[in-house]
């Protein structure tokens, strides 16, 4: 077959993701940190996530350099609330004025930052007030918003409110396995729907002190298959998706929230408060009724055994899965739609060329058909500290593998993938031949 090559617009952001808990080290004045030190298997190992990647302390800068490296030109990193705000309404200038260094420094290699405000960790003052359950909350985020961006307006105008809100929720007080360990279903749905009067408010403060700021939020999306015909197994599919995904599309787009197990109601406050709407891909979930599962109300999820999946239960890789995400948010909302996040986790490399391709593959033909899709933002650049994971190797995500002992970093084949994708806008068949041959067939039928 002659060569194919699948050609993005000339504006597409090629870009990379990390989070300031997991990469920058020694933020010990969040709640993630003192869950670390708590050990007790909270995290893999016991690992605490120490100095990270180092980036506080000088190797932010250098990472910049290897981004450019990849041909990039955007790059999404949050800003970390406990280092801005310490104690509640004490400043801290100094850190303001370290990520105001790092934006110059990614603005000055041809990176354009987006940035996130809120990527799951929290100063240990608002946790220690019961975090986002207490009704004062939103207000502390605002006020830590209106710091931050008015602090930092002149380096960056592309704003992410909050990560991932039903991620967060869901892990911190559904399942319970990250901080505050709490498994309630109408705390769950409390923290998110406060999450979301938070972000609001943060798209009005935002767009108040920076009129032509780009405002949205970063939606995780599993999607969620019945693993067989049967009704109830349907029922828990469609269950999950409601709960995980659909009641944060109707919050957002009619204002009605409706959480289950508690009262409805209208908040219009927080409908057209997305100038563009992030998602966050990763796994297909099987989702099943089990009647071993009745304490959770017969609730199981997994990957499907039959298929391509990731360690333990991180889920079904199933690239095409991008596609069916970016039309139903753009069907949602009707706005333009970055992909704030996709990556596989895979110590060896060995899938994550394949995955890296066939994602984009059907990034493009979202594309394709005319839906805006402004970026890709591929989750990671760099292996880090991964939650729950810890450093557990099976949980690296980077382009770049990074030794703990010694900071230094490898740049793995996928990294020369992705900097060849970055550098000329496209994917096409040859890249395929030489990265991925595996796939060949099904990207490129005959
Ligand atoms: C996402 C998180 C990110 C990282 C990836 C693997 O849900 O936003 O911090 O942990 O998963």
């Amino acid at each position: 077959m002659p060569d194919a090559v699948f050609t993005f617009p000339s504006d597409f952001l090629w870009g990379t993701a990390t989070s300031s808990h997991q990469v920058e080290g020694n933020n010990t004045h969040n709640d993630w940190w003192e869950w670390e030190q708590r050990g007790e298997g909270r995290v893999f190992g016991d690992h605490t996530s120490g100095a990270a990647c180092d980036w506080w302390d000088g190797r932010a800068e250098e990472d910049i350099k290897r981004m450019a490296d990849l041909n990039t030109n955007a790059h999404r990193l949050s800003i970390e609330w406990s280092r801005i705000e310490p104690q509640e309404g004490e400043w801290n200038y100094e850190a303001l004025d370290r990520y105001s260094k790092i934006l110059a420094a990614l603005r000055s290699a041809g990176i354009e930052p987006m940035v996130t405000l809120h990527h799951f960790t929290n100063p240990v003052w608002v946790s220690q007030r019961g975090g986002w359950l207490h009704p004062d909350s939103p207000k502390w985020f605002d006020r830590f918003v209106k710091k931050a961006v008015g602090d930092l307006y002149d380096q960056c105008d592309s704003w992410c409110t909050i990560n991932e809100p039903n991620v967060y929720a869901s892990q911190g007080y559904f399942v319970g396995k990250w901080p505050p360990g709490v498994s309630n279903m109408n705390d769950y749905f409390r923290v998110v729907r406060s999450m979301l009067i938070s972000h609001t408010a943060a798209y009005r403060s935002i767009h108040a002190i920076q009129p032509q700021a780009k405002v949205g939020l970063a939606k995780h999306m599993v999607i969620w298959q019945p693993r067989s015909r049967m009704p109830q197994d349907r029922l828990i599919a469609n269950l999950l998706d409601y709960a995980f995904n659909q009641v944060t599309f109707d919050a957002l787009s009619t204002g009605r929230w409706r959480p289950i197990g508690s009262k409805s109601e209208t908040l219009p406050e927080l409908q057209n408060t997305l100038d563009w709407i992030g998602l966050n891909y990763y796994t297909r979930q099987d989702a099943w009724f089990s009647l071993r599962a009745l304490s959770a109300m017969g609730i199981r999820f997994g990957p499907n055994p039959a298929a391509p999946k990731g360690p333990e239960d991180w889920g079904e890789l199933y690239p095409q899965g991008i596609y069916e995400c970016i039309m139903r948010l753009y069907k949602q909302f009707r706005v333009p739609i970055a992909v704030t996040e996709n990556g596989v986790p895979d110590e060896f490399d060995k899938l994550r060329p394949a995955w890296i391709l066939e994602s984009l593959r059907h990034v493009w033909q979202a594309v394709m058909h005319s839906i805006p899709v402004t970026g890709y933002y591929f989750w990671s650049l760099l292996d880090n500290f991964e939650w729950a994971e810890g450093y557990d190797p099976r949980y690296y995500f980077g382009l770049y593998g990074v030794d703990f002992e010694t900071q230094k970093r490898t740049l793995r084949q996928s990294g020369e993938l992705y900097a060849e994708i970055a550098g000329s806008g496209t994917i096409s068949s040859d890249m395929t031949r030489r990265y991925a041959p595996q796939i060949f067939e099904r990207l490129f039928p005959k």
